[in-house]
């Protein structure tokens, strides 16, 4: 048995884990999503769950991760004595994570294709109606799509060969901070657009008539999504961790990045939206719609835009490695394989599994899908696991952590390597309580057994008063 890998440095973790946290949730689906919810007390209460809710389940995970010292399906097995039940949890955890990177793997092999459209410098001569329609085009070829899913995954594969240290960590320690250099500058022009403030009203002003229920859980989803918890990432990432590194910093580190970076993007993205009279509520394209718009507009367009992409596909690359890492290590554990192996099972299923998304909009595969279930396959899957699974198996792992572990057990963990211990209680009282209640709450109130549209009127009363 080969000894188990661990994080080369506290710097590598943190950026391992920020890579995995800062993607497409944060660059893509957030100002989406924000932009279908209507702007401001759908950003509100994503604040809110992430700090209540997602933050205190991301230090549970590396609390499991640290002490079981193994991946999803045996740290949920060894950590409740062989317990058949919680063992499926861990399984559980890794069908989200294996559907997740099967669609998210189409996304990014849309921003490789962007790349190679600033290139050959797709948007000149054209108007920002003409623009927004190229990526109209992309999402109904289907056999596009299939080949730069084909190619995104390749790429994943060649960082998770490479294993912990010199893949993963080595990669992320670079990227990431590229990437979040290139946003604030996009920032810093976008703020200088008309429309600007017009954005900054649309994404920070509460109009909470907007919000409905189905918003409401998009939120937690999102909150959910945007910290990369409830499919046992962290959990996995935690088991590379040694005794003395910083739970609960860890955890307010990586909220308030990923917080920040989703706010950032959106006042990146909607000031362009409002200055150009694109629509807020767009939909899936919107990043790939919007983004060229304002680099046409901007100098040096073609290095720009390029530039932009490629740091788009690596910070999309090191969320879709930290999926792909759960598949493999969870398969090197259990079915004793050795890396290599897994990650070649565990990219084939992926794309397989992907190509469905990637027909998506051809309407060549399940062309009947729509009809019958409101949204094509990939609104499918996506709302399946982002609203559903993700929430559900967050449910369960705060479930697990604060109630099955015991008290002692995960308080030790949690003071392990860490200062900050007079937030324990805290900690343990958002665990326990709030997080298995709101999460239920929120469920309940989608599935419409019960009804808090009257919270949302009393809430909207407190505030106009
Ligand atoms: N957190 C990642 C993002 O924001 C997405 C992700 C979800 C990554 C789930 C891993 C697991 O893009």
């Amino acid at each position: 048995m080969t000894q188990r890998e661990h994080w080369g440095s506290k710097v590598g973790f943190i950026f391992a884990t920020a890579g995995s946290a800062i993607g497409l949730g944060s660059l893509w689906r957030f100002p989406y999503i924000t932009g279908q919810n209507g702007g401001g007390a759908f950003v509100l209460l994503y604040i809110l769950f992430t700090a209540l809710i997602a933050i205190p389940v991301f230090v549970a995970e590396l609390v499991m991760g640290r002490k079981s010292q193994k991946s999803a399906v045996l740290a949920f097995s060894n950590l409740s004595n062989q317990s058949e039940k919680w063992r499926l949890v861990g399984w559980f955890n890794i069908l989200t994570s294996f559907l997740i990177l099967s669609y998210y793997s189409v996304i990014s092999g849309w921003s490789v294709n962007y790349t190679l459209m600033s290139l050959s410098q797709f948007t000149e001569g054209k108007s920002p109606e003409d623009i927004r329609n190229v990526f109209e085009i992309l999402y109904r070829s289907g056999d596009i799509n299939v080949f730069w899913l084909f190619i995104f995954v390749l790429l994943t594969v060649g960082v998770v060969f490479g294993g912990v240290r010199k893949g993963i960590e080595y990669w992320s320690k670079i990227l990431t901070p590229a990437l979040l250099i290139i946003l604030i500058c996009l920032f810093i022009y976008s703020t200088t657009l008309p429309g600007f403030g017009e954005a900054v009203k649309f994404i920070l002003y509460p109009d909470f008539s907007k919000l409905t229920s189905k918003g409401i859980l998009e939120a937690l989803g999102m909150s959910f999504f945007t910290l990369s918890v409830g499919l046992g990432i962290v959990l996995t990432y935690g088991s590379y961790l040694k005794s003395d590194d910083n739970l609960p910093a860890t955890g307010l580190i990586i909220g308030s990045v990923s917080v920040l970076v989703s706010l950032v993007a959106s006042l990146m993205i909607f000031p362009v939206i409002f200055t150009f009279g694109l629509e807020p509520e767009m939909g899936t394209g919107l990043v790939f719609q919007t983004l060229p718009v304002l680099f046409d507009q901007l100098p040096g367009t073609l290095v720009l835009s390029t530039v932009f992409f490629v740091l788009f596909v690596f910070t999309t690359l090191t969320s879709a490695i930290s999926m792909m890492e759960v598949l493999v290590a969870n398969m090197m554990e259990i079915f004793f394989w050795n890396r290599k192996k897994s990650v070649l099972i565990a990219a084939l299923g992926v794309f397989i599994m992907g190509i469905p998304t990637a027909l998506a909009g051809s309407g060549s595969l399940f062309g009947n899908w729509k009809e019958m279930y409101g949204t094509d396959f990939f609104g499918t899957l996506s709302s399946l696991t982002g609203d559903w699974m993700m929430p559900v198996g967050g449910l369960l792992t705060a479930i697990f952590v604060g109630w099955v572990m015991g008290k002692q057990l995960i308080s030790e963990q949690f003071l392990m390597g860490t200062k900050m211990k007079k937030i324990l209680p805290l900690w343990l009282f958002l665990l326990r309580y709030i997080a298995p209640i709101g999460v239920f709450i929120v469920i309940l109130q989608t599935g419409n057994i019960i009804n808090i549209s009257a919270l949302t009127q009393w809430a909207k009363g407190l505030i106009s008063w």
